[in-house]
C-alpha cells in the first residue's frame, strides 16, 4: 500500500475526511501524540488498526470527537455521569481522556468486549477539523508500532508504518508529547489510569478526590487484572536497556562518568552534559515538567537509532504534577530497574 502524505489543509483535511468515511486509515495529529484513526462505528475499518500497529484485539481504543454533543449525537455512552460533565466543562477540549459505560452504537471491536468506552475531545484545530470532515468519530490509538515509543512528528509515523495506512496527515510538532491522562469514572470512585497533561491535582480541583491506579506508577504484579488493557502490555520498550538513577545531580554525573563506556550514554536535565563524559540527550530543565513530557519519545527514537548504545542511564523524574506521567513513561521504558543511589 502506497501511504499518502497529506498537509495541513482544507483540501488534504477534507482527502483525510474521505478516507475514513470509506474505511480507511489515516494518521492524524493531536495535541498529545499522532493517532491512527478510522472510523470508529466501522468495525472493519477498526479491525485494520489493530494489524496495522500488531496490537493485541484485547486492549480498546479511545474515541474520539470534535463537539460535545457527539457522545449524544453517536449514541457512544449509554450514561454520562455527572463528575464527566464537570471534568468536560474545565478540560474540553484538551489531553483529557474520560472511560463512560458504553453505548449501544460502539462496537466491541474499539471496547475491547468491555462494557465501557473512552471518549476524548483534542484541542489540535487539525484533528477537529479532520473527525469533522470523516462526518463520524474516530477511534485513535498512538500512531505507532506496538511496543515503540508514540510518534509526535508525521515523520516518526512514517517510519514505523509507511506502507501500512491510507496516508499520514503532517500537522508538525505534537505541543504536549506524551498521550492524555486517562481517567475512568466507570469505577466507584473516579481513578486515574494514566497520567497525562492535565494533572490528578488538576481533575481533584474539580471533582474532589480520585483514586491513583497501582499500577500508574508500580509494576503490575503477576496474576493482578489490570484495570486499563494497555497497562500489562510492554510500553515504550527502547532496544537500549533504560536504567533510571535516583539520586541528586553530583552524585548521578559521578555514577554515570564511573561507567564511561561508548555503548553507555545518559539522559540528564539540562546543565549536566558538560560534566558528563558519555554522549548525553537532554530532557529539559529539573523543574520543567512540560519540557520533558515534550522531549521524552523524541529523544527515546534518538537513541533508537544509534545501535552502539546499549545502556542508557536516565535521570529518575519526581512523580507529582506533569512529572507523574514523564515518570509513567520512562519507568516503563526502563522496564521498572531503579538505581536509588540514596540508598547506596
Ligand atoms: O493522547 C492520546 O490519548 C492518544 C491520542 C492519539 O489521542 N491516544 C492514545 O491511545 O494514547 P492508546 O490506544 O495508545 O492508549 C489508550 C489507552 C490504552 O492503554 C487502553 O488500554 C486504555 O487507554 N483504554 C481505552 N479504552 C479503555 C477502557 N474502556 N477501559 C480501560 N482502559 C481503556
Ligand atoms: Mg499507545
Amino acid at each position: 500500500m502506497n501511504t499518502l502524505l497529506l498537509k495541513d489543509n482544507e483540501n488534504d483535511i477534507n482527502t483525510a475526511g474521505k478516507i475514513l468515511a470509506d474505511g480507511g486509515l489515516v494518521a492524524i495529529p493531536t495535541e498529545t501524540v499522532y493517532g491512527l484513526a478510522a472510523n470508529a462505528l466501522n468495525p472493519n475499518a477498526v479491525k485494520k488498526i489493530f494489524e496495522a500497529k500488531g496490537r493485541p484485539m484485547d486492549n480498546p481504543l479511545i474515541v474520539h470527537i470534535a463537539d460535545f454533543d457527539d457522545i449524544k449525537r453517536y449514541r457512544l455512552v449509554s450514561e454520562i455521569p455527572e463528575d464527566a460533565l464537570k471534568l468536560a466543562q474545565k478540560f474540553w477540549s484538551g489531553p483529557l481522556t474520560i472511560i463512560m459505560p458504553k453505548g449501544e452504537a460502539v462496537p466491541d471491536e474499539v471496547s475491547a468486549g468491555l462494557d465501557t468506552v473512552a471518549i476524548r475531545f483534542p484541542s489540535h484545530k487539525t484533528a477537529q477539523s479532520v473527525i469533522k470532515a470523516a462526518g463520524c468519530p474516530l477511534a485513535a490509538p498512538s500512531a505507532n508500532i506496538s511496543g515503540s515509543p508514540s510518534p509526535t512528528t508525521a515523520q516518526h509515523v512514517m517510519s514505523d508504518l509507511n506502507g501500512r495506512i491510507d496516508a499520514v496527515l503532517d500537522g508538525g510538532e505534537c505541543s504536549v508529547g506524551l498521550e492524555s491522562t486517562v481517567i475512568t469514572l466507570a469505577a466507584e470512585k473516579p481513578r486515574l489510569l494514566r497520567p497525562g497533561g492535565i494533572t490528578v491535582e488538576e481533575i481533584e480541583s474539580v471533582i474532589g478526590e480520585i483514586d491513583v491506579d497501582d499500577a500508574v506508577l508500580n509494576e503490575l504484579e503477576k496474576g493482578v487484572k489490570a484495570s486499563s488493557p494497555g497497562m500489562k502490555y510492554k510500553h515504550y520498550s527502547p532496544k537500549a536497556r533504560v536504567i533510571l538513577v535516583l539520586s541528586d545531580d553530583e552524585s548521578y554525573i559521578d555514577f554515570v562518568n564511573s561507567k564511561k563506556a561508548d555503548d553507555v550514554a545518559a539522559l540528564c536535565y539540562k546543565g549536566s552534559e558538560e560534566k558528563l563524559s558519555v554522549q548525553s540527550f537532554t530532557l529539559g530543565a529539573e523543574n520543567d515538567y512540560s519540557e520533558q513530557a515534550h522531549e521524552l519519545f523524541k529523544l527515546l527514537r534518538e537513541i533508537d537509532k544509534k545501535p552502539e548504545i546499549k545502556t542508557v542511564y536516565a535521570r529518575c523524574p519526581k512523580p507529582d504534577g506533569v512529572g507523574m506521567a514523564v515518570y509513567n513513561r520512562l519507568i516503563r521504558a526502563a522496564g521498572f530497574e531503579v538505581i536509588n543511589l540514596e540508598e547506596l
